[in-house]
């Protein structure tokens, strides 16, 4: 972390009325850590479009676990690409229905091809990927 600068912006009014109503509603309690954060989901945000970019995410999957065969797919995917997969977590929502989340560490085109199979396994009801890249990542590729 470098050391703290500070900086003047210019903003029309009614946009920072804007901005001040939203980041009351996120519950901020000052304006400069909300310009920070906005900032860095900004900059993450490009940097993990880069298809190269080293990311970090998590795929979350809600299925049947009486769907066909499904449970095992979902593991022989995850065996496939061990070396992309850090861990997975199980959580049994009722006697039908599970969800699973999966933590994911590698190239963002890898992550993502393998996400996009993992929620598009016949059988999954629901599933989000989420990617990152941490900050010591961020000063790599930024
Ligand atoms: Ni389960």
């Amino acid at each position: 972390m470098g050391f703290l600068s500070r900086i003047g912006v210019a903003l029309d009014s009614d946009l920072l009325a804007r901005f001040d109503r939203f980041i009351t509603k996120q519950g901020y309690t000052n304006r400069s850590e909300a310009f920070r954060d906005l900032i860095r989901d900004r900059l993450v945000a490009v940097a993990i479009e880069d298809p190269r970019a080293p990311v970090v995410g998590t795929v979350t999957l809600i299925y049947d676990h009486h769907s066909r065969l499904l449970p095992e797919k979902l593991m022989n995917l995850q065996h496939d690409h061990h070396d992309l997969i850090i861990c997975a977590t199980h959580a049994h929502l009722d006697h039908d229905t599970c969800l699973e989340v999966i933590i994911l560490k590698g190239e963002a085109k890898r992550v993502q091809r393998l996400a996009d199979t993992l929620i598009g396994t016949k059988g999954v009801q629901h599933g989000r990927l989420v990617m990152s890249s941490p900050t010591s990542y961020l000063s790599k590729t930024a």
